[in-house]
């Protein structure tokens, strides 16, 4: 049942993730009152020795943003308690079953349900023991309902075989509708509106196949390097980082057949299934980069070939979609910041206007910044001529729904986690296939088989990637550019 005592207990508190995303999207949903202050206590459990205020101190300055919300800020932290203790240690754990316990008997409006969400704002390399250790002393145990789940964040695994692994290990001590696998991707607004989108609107219906679609271009580009993050990064690569995970939920949402019903197990079904339709990535449809300077950072090792910027294409094996090329490209420290998916359609056969050279149609949904949807079409320029000219149906996200506030991923996923909603996490079988297509390719650049050029840093990538793109049937449009309305 969604009532009765909530637990949240956020483990590695004391970190970056948890600072950054996890205690600020705590705090939002409490100011919108998700989090009732009678039911809801919100525990901290990292290694360092802390004083509950210690804690508080440490994520207060994440949380203001130079608003004036002190009043609400010192009652949500009061909510923060913190405990210490290691990652594998029988007594750490107990400790947190206790104070837990204590909280649970003392929250009057409970009936005895107690529900307990674990966040694991961890490296996934402590994953096994720490669920371990949930499992044998922190699990809910009241006999009158409730539940205990657990919410974990990618990297899971660096392969097919390690994610696998991972998996299992997770997966004998806890039931998948118990694990929450955070893909914060899901929870942007312009990602959750593709299912909408694709099959509430008969406009796409019949144009969504290969008879009308040229090519389908996933796009992440940032315009920043891997500050302070290059140990972590040089790791995994932007195909870890970003491809495997981010943009592959984006493709599946794009490419999957419409699912029986909105039901989470029913969407996570199709996508499995377009994942499977995958085709082997072909070696002559990749192209990497790395950013010169990047190796300059002193966590990366100076002969690093770690891509930070690759373009992919994957093609799917079915009746929609055979011959249609899906661009996945991502890139840090290019020229711009953004996330869209760019739909191409085909030229007009027996074009009578000559509009061609102009562009073509195209869908482009805008992920960030600037949420918008628009569509490029082909209209006659307005005035005496019968001259044709590119331009664009727009919405605006801004403009068309000024005064919305667009909810942060976290924010939207973890109240997910706690209303028992798994239709925007991953699922184990999704995310093994999801490795089985990149696998094979990892395994090459990792083993130093690939080539991976050099570019500027603040450009647009290597010129190899716009090539590929070219190769594959995008046409670029010339003379137009779609300009986000401001107010
Ligand atoms: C993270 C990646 O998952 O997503 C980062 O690890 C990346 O490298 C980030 O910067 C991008 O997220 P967003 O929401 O800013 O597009």
């Amino acid at each position: 049942p969604d009532t009765g005592c909530l637990s949240i207990i956020v483990l590695g508190a004391s970190g970056d993730l948890a600072k950054k995303k996890t205690f600020p999207a705590l705090f939002n949903l409490y100011r919108q009152g998700f989090l009732p202050p009678d039911e809801v206590h919100i525990f901290g459990y990292a290694r360092t020795k802390l004083s509950d205020d210690d804690l508080r101190d440490r994520i207060r300055g994440y949380l203001s943003h130079g608003k004036d919300n002190g009043e609400e800020l010192s009652k949500f932290l009061q909510l923060i308690k913190y405990v210490s203790g290691a990652y594998d240690a029988e007594e750490g754990f107990r400790a947190l079953d206790k104070t837990i316990f204590e909280h649970e008997v003392s929250t009057k409006s409970t009936e005895g349900s107690a529900r307990r969400l674990f966040y694991l704002a961890l490296p996934p390399s402590v994953y096994p023991p720490v669920c371990k250790m949930i499992k044998l002393y922190c699990t809910n145990k009241s006999d009158l309902g409730g539940w205990t789940r657990i919410v974990v964040e990618k990297p899971f695994g660096k392969d097919l075989a390690s994610a696998e692994q991972l998996s299992s290990q997770i997966g004998e001590l806890f039931d998948e509708p118990q694990i929450y696998r955070i893909d914060h991707y899901l929870g942007k607004e312009l990602v959750q509106n593709l299912l909408v989108l694709r099959f509430a609107n008969r406009f796409f219906l019949p144009l969504w196949n290969r008879d009308n679609i040229d090519n389908v271009q996933i796009v992440f580009r940032e315009d920043f390097g891997t500050e302070g993050r290059g140990g972590y990064f040089d790791e995994y690569g932007i195909i870890r980082d970003i491809i495997q995970n981010h943009l592959l939920q984006v493709f599946c949402l794009i490419a999957m057949e419409k699912p029986i019903s909105i039901r989470p197990e029913h969407i996570r079904d199709e996508k499995v299934k377009v994942l499977q339709s995958v085709q082997p990535i072909k070696e002559e449809e990749v192209v990497l980069g790395q950013y010169e300077g990047y190796t300059a950072d002193p966590t990366v090792p100076d002969n690093s070939n770690t891509p930070t910027f690759a373009t992919v294409i994957l093609r799917i094996h079915n009746e929609r979609w055979e011959g249609v090329p899906f661009i996945l490209k991502a890139g840090k420290a290019l020229n711009s910041r953004k996330a869209e998916v760019r739909v191409q359609f085909k030229d007009v056969p027996g074009d009578i206007f000559r509009c061609q050279k102009q562009g073509r149609n195209e869908f482009v949904i805008r992920l960030q910044p600037s949420e918008a949807i628009y569509m490029k079409l082909t209209v006659k320029q307005p005035g005496l001529e019968m001259s044709t000219v590119q331009s664009e149906l727009d919405l605006s996200y801004r403009q068309r729904y000024s005064g919305v506030t667009i909810p942060e991923a976290y924010e939207r996923l973890i109240l997910d986690t706690i209303r028992g909603d798994q239709q925007h996490f991953v699922r184990r079988d999704e995310l093994k296939e999801a490795w089985e297509i990149f696998t094979p390719l990892l395994h090459r650049i990792d083993r130093g088989e690939m080539k991976t050029a050099l570019y500027k840093p603040g450009s647009r990538g290597p010129t190899e990637a716009d090539e590929l793109l070219q190769r594959a049937g995008y046409v670029q449009t010339h003379g137009y550019i779609w300009i986000p309305p401001t107010l």
